[in-house]
C-alpha cells in the first residue's frame, strides 16, 4: 500500500498555496493532520513545514482517489496532485494562511504510514514534558515548537548579518580542550591517545577569543555551543549556545555599543519592536539596593526602601538586632495590594522557605494600621515609616530585617513572586538594561577565599589598581576584604525583563597585571602556569587591549518569543536531570570502550 516517490515532485509547499495559484494543478506532499469523511467527501487537511492547506476528495468526481483517502490516518505521509479552486462562499476559514482556497485532489499516493502518535498534534497537549522529549519528532511537528525553531533560524541570520556588516569574522574554536573558568564544573572526555589524560568542553570560548585578539583579528565572533555541568533550572541547559564576540583596541563604550545595537536590529527585525536606546544603565549596588538582585525587573514597582536609620534605636527586638549586627531593615509596599490574612500567611511561607525569620507587615486601613508589629514602634517610627513608604489606604508594606545579603535575598524573591501571583507585570512591555560597576572580587565565605564576579580575565578599572597592590602586601583580611571589594571591574551585564540575556569585559592584557589578579584569587604561580600558562605566554606576546560580551542565544530566543524555558527553543533540549530523552544520554558504554580509553568505573 505504501508507494514510491519516483517521479511525483513538489511544485511549492502546502503552507504557500495562495488565490494565484486558483486553477492551477499542484503537487504537495506532507502529513495527514486531519481528515474528516462527509459521506461522499473527504476532507483531508495536509500540514507541511509551512503550514496547512485542505485537500477536497469528491466521490463522484474520482471514486479510486475517495476510496484511497477513506483509508488515511492522521501522520500518514502523502503526495496530492491536484487542482486549486476558491472555497465556495461561507467556508473560508480566516485563521489559516490558505484558507480562501483548497485543492482537489485527483491523485494520492502513500509515502509512508504512521503509527497513532502518542499525543495529538495540538497546542493543547496534556501529557507530560517527558513524554513530549521522548517523541520530540512529533512534537516538533506542533504549529509553536516549529515556530519558535523557525525563529531561532532567522535570529541566527539576523545576527550573522548583523556582524559580517561590522567587520567581524567568524571563527570557531575547539570543543576538545582544556578547562575554561567560567565558576560552573567541566564536562570531561577522557583521551584514548595519553593514558589518565582528560580533555573539557569549553565552559565558553573566553580563552581562545582572547588569544585570536593576540593573533591580531581585531574583531571575532561566533555563534557557539558551551558545555556547563551545572543543577539545571528553566533557563539553564548543560548545553547551550553563545553569541560571543571580542574586539580590539576598544574600551566598554564600543563593546556596549555593538551588543545594543544587535539587541536593537534583532528586536526590530524579529519583532517590529522598537527599543529605546541608548538602554539605560544602573550600578550593580543601586540593582542590589533598590531590586534585591543584579538582574532587576523594573515592569512594576515594588522597589525596596531602605528604613534602617528609622529603627536605628527601635524597641522592636527583630529590627534592633539585625542593625546592631550591621545588617539591615528594609521594606517593599504593595501599592493597593488589599490582602487577606490567608495572603499573608502564604507569602509569609514564602520567604521562610528562602530562609527568612519571618515576614513583618503593615496592612493600612481606612482608619487604623493592621499589623503583629506597630504596638512595637514609637509613634515617631511609624510616622518616618509610613511617610517613607507613602502608605495609603489598600497598601500593605513588608518588612525583612536580616544581613543585608538577605535582605536582599527575601525581598528580591518577594517582589518578583508578588509580580507573578498579582499578574502586576505590563504585557508587552520590553524592559532593557545594563548592570555595571560590579566589584572585581568578592569574599567567599565557604571557599574562604576571594572569587572573580564575572572571570578572572577581567579587567580592573585603572586606578583601582593601587588599591590591588596595597591589598596582595596586607596581611589584615578585614582590611584586604575593604580593600578589594572597593575595586570595580570594567565588565557589564545585560538584563532584559529580569533575565541576565548577556556579559562581558574589559580584559586584563598585561601579563603582571593577570599575575597580581590570580595572586589575590589564591590561584598560586604553579596552579595559573599549569591551567592558564598558554594565556599568561600569549599575553607577553603583543596582546592588545581588549573586550567582548556574549549573550545567552537561547534565552534571547525564549524571551523574545514569550516562552519561560529555554527548552522550548532548543531543538533537542535535556531534561532537568541532564538526560535526553530521545536517546537516553547520557548511557553506559561497553567494556571494550572504557578499556580504550583507561577507565574504570568504580561502583
Ligand atoms: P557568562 O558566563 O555570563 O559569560 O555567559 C554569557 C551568557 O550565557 C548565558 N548562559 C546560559 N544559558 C543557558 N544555559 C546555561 N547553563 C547558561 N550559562 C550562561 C547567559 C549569560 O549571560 N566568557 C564570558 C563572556 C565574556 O566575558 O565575553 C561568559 O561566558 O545568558
Ligand atoms: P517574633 O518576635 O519573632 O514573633 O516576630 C514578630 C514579627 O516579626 C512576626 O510577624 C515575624 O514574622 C516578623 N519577623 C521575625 N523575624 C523577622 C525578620 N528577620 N525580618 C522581618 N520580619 C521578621
Amino acid at each position: 500500500m505504501v508507494e514510491d516517490l519516483r517521479d511525483f515532485r513538489r511544485s511549492k509547499y502546502c503552507g504557500e498555496v495562495t488565490e494565484e495559484d486558483i486553477g492551477r494543478e499542484l503537487n504537495l506532499c506532507g502529513w495527514v493532520h486531519r481528515i474528516r469523511n462527509h459521506g461522499g467527501v473527504i476532507f483531508i487537511d495536509l500540514r507541511d513545514r509551512e503550514g496547512i492547506v485542505q485537500v477536497v476528495v469528491e466521490e463522484k468526481d474520482s471514486p479510486e482517489v475517495y476510496e484511497k483517502a477513506d483509508r488515511l490516518k492522521p501522520e500518514w505521509v502523502i503526495g496530492v496532485r491536484g487542482k486549486v479552486r476558491r472555497r465556495p462562499e461561507g467556508t473560508e476559514n480566516p485563521k489559516l494562511k490558505t484558507g480562501q482556497v483548497e485543492v482537489v485532489a485527483q491523485e494520492i499516493r502513500v509515502f509512508n504510514s504512521s503509527d497513532v502518535p502518542p499525543f495529538p498534534i495540538e497546542e493543547e497537549t496534556h501529557v507530560s514534558e517527558e513524554l513530549k522529549l521522548k517523541y520530540r519528532y512529533i512534537d516538533l511537528r506542533r504549529e509553536s515548537m516549529k515556530e519558535n525553531l523557525l525563529f531561532r533560524h532567522r535570529f541566527y541570520q539576523t545576527t550573522r548579518r548583523f556582524f559580517e556588516e561590522e567587520g567581524f569574522v567568524e571563527i570557531e574554536t575547539p570543543f576538545l580542550t582544556k578547562s575554561t573558568p567560567e565558576g560552573a564544573r567541566d564536562f570531561i572526555v577522557p583521551s584514548r591517545l595519553h593514558p589518565g589524560k582528560f580533555y573539557a568542553l569549553p565552559q565558553s570560548p573566553q580563552l581562545f577569543k582572547q588569544i585570536l585578539m593576540v593573533a591580531g583579528f581585531d574583531k571575532y565572533f561566533q555563534i557557539v555551543k558551551c558545555f556547563r555541568d551545572e543543577d539545571l533550572r528553566a533557563d539553564r541547559q548543560p548545553e547551550f549556545t553563545q553569541i560571543d564576540y571580542e574586539m580590539s583596541f576598544v574600551g566598554e563604550e564600543e563593546v556596549m555599543d555593538i551588543a545594543e545595537r544587535l539587541i536593537e536590529r534583532l528586536f526590530k527585525e524579529l519583532l517590529g519592536v522598537k527599543l529605546k536606546r541608548p538602554f539605560d544603565r544602573i550600578s550593580y549596588r543601586q540593582a542590589l539596593e533598590r531590586f534585591g538582585t543584579d538582574k532587576p525587573d523594573r515592569r512594576f514597582g515594588l522597589e525596596l526602601v531602605d528604613l534602617s536609620d528609622i529603627f536605628k534605636e527601635t524597641q522592636f527586638r527583630v529590627f534592633r538586632e539585625a542593625l546592631e549586627k550591621g545588617g539591615a531593615v528594609k521594606a517593599i509596599n504593595f501599592k493597593g495590594g488589599n490582602l487577606s490574612r490567608k495572603e499573608i500567611d502564604d507569602l509569609t511561607k514564602f520567604v521562610q522557605k528562602l530562609g527568612a525569620k519571618g515576614l513583618a507587615w503593615i496592612k493600612v486601613e481606612r482608619d487604623k494600621l493592621t499589623s503583629p508589629i506597630v504596638k512595637f514602634f514609637s509613634e515617631e517610627e511609624t510616622k518616618k515609616l509610613l511617610e517613607r513608604m507613602e502608605a495609603r489606604e489598600g497598601d500593605v508594606i513588608f518588612f525583612s530585617a536580616d544581613t543585608k545579603e538577605m535582605v536582599y535575598k527575601i525581598l528580591g524573591h518577594l517582589r518578583l513572586h508578588l509580580a507573578q501571583t498579582y499578574d502586576l507585570v505590563e504585557k508587552d512591555k520590553w524592559d532593557v538594561l545594563w548592570v555595571v560597576d560590579f566589584p572585581l572580587m568578592e569574599w567567599d565565605d565557604e571557599e574562604g577565599r576571594f572569587v572573580s564576579l564575572h572571570h578572572p580575565f577581567t579587567a580592573p578599572v585603572e586606578e583601582d589598581i593601587p588599591k590591588l597592590e596595597e591589598a596582595l602586601k596586607t596581611d589584615d583580611l578585614e582590611r584586604k576584604k575593604e580593600l578589594i571589594h572597593s575595586v570595580r571591574a570594567r565588565a557589564y551585564d545585560l538584563v532584559i525583563n529580569g533575565e541576565e540575556v548577556g556579559g562581558g569585559s574589559i580584559r586584563i592584557h598585561r601579563t603582571d597585571l593577570q599575575e597580581l589578579v590570580f595572586k589575590l584569587l589564591g590561584i598560586s604561580e604553579e596552579e595559573a602556569q599549569e591551567k592558564f600558562g598558554f594565556l599568561l605566554e600569549a599575553l607577553k606576546f603583543g596582546a592588545p587591549p581588549h573586550g567582548g560580551l556574549a549573550f545567552g542565544l537561547d534565552r534571547l530566543v525564549a524571551l523574545m518569543r514569550g516562552l519561560d524555558s529555554i527548552r522550548d527553543v532548543i531543538a533537542f533540549p535535556k531534561t532537568q536531570k541532564g538526560i535526553c530523552m530521545l536517546t537516553s544520554a547520557p548511557d553506559y558504554v561497553t567494556p571494550k570502550q572504557l578499556k580504550e580509553v583507561h577507565i574504570k568505573v568504580v561502583e
